[in-house]
C-alpha cells in the first residue's frame, strides 16, 4: 500500500490564470504515496448530506462493479437521513450496511461517518456547498477519497482554501471526483475532442441558457420560526448566498463549466446585468431571499472570446435550457436540452441546419450515456487502478467563474477572475464551528428580509 505514484502535469492546459497555475504547478511530477483500494478490495462509501442528490450519488456508487457498499450516513436532519436510508435500502438491499450506530446527526456528523471508513474508501459530500471545505479537509486528513457535488465554493476565501486542499489531496494521492457531470458525458467528450481537433475552428462565442420557472429553494417567503433560523436557511439553501452561491451558481454551473471546457480556458473577467422583477409569491407574500430572478452575464476570455450565460426563474416566460459554441468555421450545439442533454452536434455554419450538419452524437434512443454513472465509473476505476484523478481544482475554478458572474451582476461592476478569487469577503466564517443553536450566517431585518444585492450601490460586496 505504499508504492509511489507519479501524477503527470495533465490538466495544466485547462488552467489559464496565474492563480490557477500557482495552485497546481507545484505538484507536477511529484512522487506520491499510494493509498488506493487495490485490485478487488471492497470500497466502502459514507454519505454526508442525505438529500435528493446524496441519495442519487450513493445509488450511483453502489451501481458500480465491485460493488461498493454504503456503510455510514450523516446529516443535520434526522428525517432526511431516515428517508434516504429507507429508499437506498429498498433499492440496494445487500449493499446498504448502515446500522444505527453508523448513522450520525449534527454538524460534526461528517466526522463520525468518515471515521467508519478506512484509507482508500470514498466519502460523498452532498450538503449545500458551504460545508465542502470543512468536509474535504477532514477527508484529506484521514486519507479518504472523495466524491463531492458542485458548486464547491461561493466566495474568494473558501475558493483559495479549496485550491490549497486540492493540492494536498493530490499530494496524498487521493482520488477526488466533482459532480460536474458534463465532463463525463460520452457525447460531450466526443464533442470536446472534435472541437480540439478544429472541427468548428477557434471558439469566439459561447452561449448558455437556463431559463425556466422557479426551482429548488431559490425563492423564499419569511422564516416560519420553525425550525431554527440556521436550520431553515440550510434547508432552503438556494435562497442564501453563503449556503449555495444562490440560484445563479447552483443552477448555471453545468453550462458554465462545460463551455469553458470546450474552450479549454477559464474567463479572465465578467460583467453582467440582473434584477428581481417579482418580489412577492403568487399569493402575495413577500419574498425575503437574496436572489435575482433574471441574470445575463458576459464573460471574456484572454483571447477576447465571449461567453454569455442567461439565467431566469420566472413563470410564463419562454423556457430555454441549452448551450452553444460558435467558432471561426462553424458552430456546435453542446447541450441540446438540460445540463448536458444529448444529442450534441456540429455544423459548418453559424446556425444549426440539417444541410450544414457535420456530426451528431448518439441520441438517447441509441443507448445509455448516463454522466451520473460515468463519473462514478471514472472515480472507482481511478481508485482501483491507482490512476491520477482529482477534479477539485477544476471544480473550484468552475465555481469561481460562476460566482464572479453572479458577483458582477449583483454589484453592477466588471470583475476579474483574480479579483474575485482574492476577494476578502467570506460569506459564512466559522462554518466549521456551527451548532444547532448558532446564529444564522445572514440575518434578516425587522421585516424578516435578508440583505439583497444592490447593483451600483453596493459595489464592493454582494450584500
Ligand atoms: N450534479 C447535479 O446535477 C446536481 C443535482 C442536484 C443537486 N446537486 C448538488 O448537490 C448538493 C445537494 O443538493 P440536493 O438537491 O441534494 O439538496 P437537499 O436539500 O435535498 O440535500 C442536502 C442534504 O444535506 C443535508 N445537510 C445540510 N447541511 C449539512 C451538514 N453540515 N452536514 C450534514 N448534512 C447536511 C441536508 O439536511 C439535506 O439532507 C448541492 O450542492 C447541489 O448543487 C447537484
Amino acid at each position: 500500500m505504499n508504492s509511489p505514484t507519479v501524477v503527470p502535469s495533465a490538466g495544466l492546459a485547462l488552467l489559464k490564470t496565474p492563480g490557477q497555475l500557482a495552485a497546481v504547478g507545484a505538484l507536477a511530477g511529484v512522487a506520491l504515496p499510494h493509498v488506493h483500494a487495490a485490485g478487488s478490495d471492497q470500497v466502502s462509501v459514507a454519505l454526508i448530506g442525505c438529500g435528493g442528490r446524496g441519495g442519487g450519488a450513493a445509488s450511483n456508487a453502489m451501481s458500480q462493479s465491485g460493488p461498493p457498499k454504503l456503510v455510514a450516513m450523516a446529516d443535520v436532519f434526522d428525517h432526511r437521513l431516515k428517508g434516504s436510508y429507507e429508499t437506498l435500502k429498498r433499492k440496494h438491499k445487500d449493499q446498504v450496511d448502515v446500522p444505527d450506530d453508523r448513522k450520525f446527526i449534527g454538524f460534526d456528523a461528517y466526522k463520525g461517518a468518515m471515521d467508519c471508513l478506512k484509507k482508500g474508501d470514498v466519502a460523498i459530500f452532498t450538503t449545500p456547498l458551504a460545508f465542502r471545505w470543512v468536509h474535504f479537509k477532514y477527508a484529506i486528513e484521514k486519507g479518504i477519497n472523495v466524491f463531492m457535488e458542485k458548486p464547491l465554493t461561493a466566495d474568494g476565501p473558501t475558493s483559495r482554501r479549496m485550491l490549497k486542499l486540492a493540492e494536498e489531496a493530490t499530494a496524498k494521492n487521493l482520488k477526488v471526483g466533482v459532480g460536474l457531470k458534463s465532463r463525463h458525458s460520452r457525447a460531450l467528450q466526443e464533442l470536446h475532442k472534435r472541437i480540439q481537433d478544429g472541427e468548428i475552428g477557434d471558439i469566439t462565442l459561447m452561449r448558455g441558457y437556463r431559463m425556466q420557472g422557479p426551482i429548488g429553494s431559490a425563492f423564499s417567503t419569511k422564516w416560519p420560526r420553525q425550525p431554527g433560523e440556521l436550520m431553515w436557511q440550510i434547508s432552503r439553501f438556494h435562497s442564501f448566498l453563503w449556503a449555495s452561491g444562490g440560484g445563479y451558481s447552483d443552477f448555471n454551473i453545468h453550462h458554465i463549466d462545460h463551455l469553458c471546457w470546450m474552450k479549454n480556458a477559464w474567463p479572465v473577467k465578467a460583467q453582467g446585468v440582473g434584477a428581481r422583477h417579482y418580489r412577492t409569491s403568487p399569493d402575495g407574500a413577500p419574498y425575503v431571499d437574496q436572489n435575482f430572478d433574471s441574470y445575463s452575464v458576459e464573460y471574456t476570455f484572454a483571447d477576447g472570446a465571449k461567453m454569455i450565460m442567461d439565467g431566469r426563474g420566472m413563470v410564463g416566460a419562454t423556457p430555454i435550457y441549452s448551450s452553444y459554441a460558435h467558432g471561426t468555421k462553424g458552430m456546435a450545439i453542446v447541450s441540446k436540452q438540460g445540463d448536458c442533454g444529448r444529442p450534441s452536434s456540429t455544423y459548418r455554419t453559424q446556425s444549426p441546419t440539417s444541410e450544414s450538419l457535420l456530426w451528431r452524437s448518439k441520441d438517447v434512443k441509441d443507448g445509455p450515456d448516463d454522466p451520473f454513472l460515468n463519473e462514478w465509473a471514472a472515480l472507482i476505476d481511478a481508485i482501483r487502478n491507482d490512476k491520477p484523478f482529482n477534479e477539485a481544482a477544476s471544480g473550484v475554478n468552475a465555481s469561481v467563474t460562476t460566482s464572479m458572474g453572479r458577483y458582477a451582476a449583483h454589484t453592477g461592476q466588471e470583475v476579474t477572475f483574480e479579483e474575485f478569487l482574492n476577494h476578502e469577503h467570506e460569506y459564512a466564517p466559522g462554518v466549521d464551528k456551527l451548532t444547532f443553536d448558532s446564529p444564522a450566517p445572514v440575518q434578516a431585518d425587522k421585516d424578516g428580509k435578508y440583505p439583497v444585492p444592490q447593483p451600483g450601490i453596493k459595489t464592493k460586496r454582494e450584500y
